[in-house]
């Protein structure tokens, strides 16, 4: 049982072969994957998926760099889930980020950053119902309850 997050397997992490090293790294952190799918953002999605930061002056190398190559997308189960991912990611620009974290491992710059983590437990539910449905995520006790944006 536990909160879920949301994360993503960066195009650099895919690139460098360390989706295997990262989620072990996720497991070993003792997160369950719920859910997992490999995939490849068209420019599109990236915008309306980071649209938060759509008028950040680093939005065009944003989406850029993640429709570059394939991705890892996953839902992530532990209790507490989103602060422990953030403590188990490190900061956000790899050159800040804490000795053993996944970005001060795996990470070369703040776009090129390996992973991505939610920063609340609403996105985390919001960025899950952007790439999942319902049924194919799997907890432990048979489900975790995601919430659908309205579509309109
Ligand atoms: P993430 O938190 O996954 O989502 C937004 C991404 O924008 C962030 O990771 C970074 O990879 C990227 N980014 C680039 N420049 C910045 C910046 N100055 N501040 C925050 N994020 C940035």
């Amino acid at each position: 049982k536990g909160n879920i997050t949301f994360t993503i397997l960066k195009p650099d992490a895919v690139k460098n072969q360390n989706i295997g090293n990262i989620l072990a790294d996720i497991n070993a952190g003792g997160f369950r994957i719920v859910g997992m799918k490999y995939t490849r953002l068209r420019r599109e999605e990236a915008e309306a998926f980071y649209g938060i930061h759509r008028e950040r002056p680093f939005f065009k190398d944003l989406v850029d760099f993640m429709t570059s190559g394939p991705i890892v997308v996953a839902v992530l189960e532990k209790e507490n889930a989103v602060e422990e991912f953030r403590t188990l990611i490190g900061n956000t620009d790899p050159q800040k980020a804490d000795e053993g974290t996944i970005r001060a491992k795996y990470a070369k710059s703040i776009d090129a950053n390996a992973v991505h983590g939610s920063d609340s437990d609403e996105n985390a539910r919001l960025e899950s119902s952007f790439f999942f449905a319902q049924s194919e995520l799997f907890t432990e006790e048979g489900g975790v309850q995601i919430s659908y944006p309205q579509q309109v």
